[in-house]
């Protein structure tokens, strides 16, 4: 019997490429969309793409919605997906002070709370089935915080922390817990921050220069990123390896990231951040450095 896998988020970027690859590996694959149109969208391109999926109808922050797909997914594949993607996620630029508490909200209940219950959903079916796997996408951003990106940070942050009690709970009963930690690649994630980042122009803050070199550098940064393949192969490669790691980091960027928060004292890091994320405070003299290497865009 072909496995099933259930991909949030699957109409753009990581989840519709780990949709369209598993589907051509032979997955029998449930890719999700928030509305009809996208869904439709989304199996126009596998078409395109000669590969066969099923959509569903999801939006990960709202708590029938979820329940709704699930039932769906457990009655097509008679007790629900062998595995479960996490990969749905927004974007959330802005410095602690500036952000309001709704779209604070909004971020917490997609990428960490929706997350969350998606696998509460799916795991009853997958103990009964005596395996299953579930993978969070994540990011760099959850290891390392910086300035203006305190909540998107705060979010992947909490979804690390509740993958690893995940991982523990769920794996003696047969469900490996996986997370894959990316760094920067060109997505639409960029333009949607981009767009978040207008909204907050015009109101009174000391982080306007921040915002306005941010959201300039994410506009063009989809001509400058890395294509997602690598963290779409990272994701498969914790669905098909017999024995998945606990946990992918993708790309040198992340792995030297990891690497220099370990061995570089705080307060050069954190000058190295601000002065990299255009924040108030940085040293003229390493902005141009801190500019061409360290920028998360
Ligand atoms: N690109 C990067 O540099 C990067 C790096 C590290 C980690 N990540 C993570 O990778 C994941 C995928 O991001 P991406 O770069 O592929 O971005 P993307 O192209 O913007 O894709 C995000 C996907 O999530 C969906 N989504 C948003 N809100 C949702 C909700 N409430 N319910 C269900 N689906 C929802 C979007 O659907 P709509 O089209 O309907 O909005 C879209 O399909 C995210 O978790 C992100 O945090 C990305």
């Amino acid at each position: 019997m072909r496995r099933s896998v259930l991909v949030t988020g699957a109409t753009s970027g990581v989840g519709l490429g780990v949709a369209l690859r598993l589907a051509g590996a032979g997955f029998d694959v449930f890719a999700t969309a928030r509305d009809e149109p996208k869904a439709e969208k989304l199996r126009a391109v596998a078409a395109e793409c000669a590969v066969g999926l099923r959509t569903v109808l999801l939006d990960v922050a709202d708590a029938d919605s979820c329940r709704r797909a699930c039932a769906e997914v457990a009655e097509a594949t008679g007790g629900g997906p062998w595995a479960l993607v996490n990969n749905a996620g927004v974007p959330l630029v802005g410095a602690v002070e500036d952000l309001e508490d709704a779209a604070v909200r909004q971020l917490l209940e997609v990428n960490v709370v929706g997350a969350a219950r998606m696998a509460r959903l799916v795991l009853p079916g997958m103990r009964e089935r005596g395996e299953g796997r579930i993978v969070n996408v994540s990011s760099l951003a959850g290891r390392i915080a910086a300035p203006g990106m305190g909540w998107y940070c705060a979010g992947k942050a909490a979804l690390g922390a509740l993958n690893d009690a995940l991982r523990m709970e769920a794996g003696p009963g047969g469900v490996r817990v996986a997370i894959v930690e990316a760094g920067a690649y060109a997505s639409a994630i960029q333009g949607r921050a981009a767009d978040g980042l207008a909204a907050l122009a015009g109101r009174p803050t000391l982080f306007g220069d921040m915002y306005r070199v941010a959201e300039a550098a994410l506009r063009e940064s989809g001509t400058r990123l890395p294509s997602a393949e690598p963290v779409v192969s990272a994701v498969c490669r914790a669905l098909i390896a017999r024995r998945p790691r606990h946990r992918y980091v993708v790309g040198r960027q992340a792995k030297a990231g990891l690497l220099a928060d370990v061995l570089v004292p705080v307060r050069v890091k954190d000058h190295f951040k601000r002065a990299a994320m255009g924040a108030p405070g940085a040293h003229p003299a390493v902005e141009y450095a801190a500019r061409r290497w360290c920028t998360p865009w």
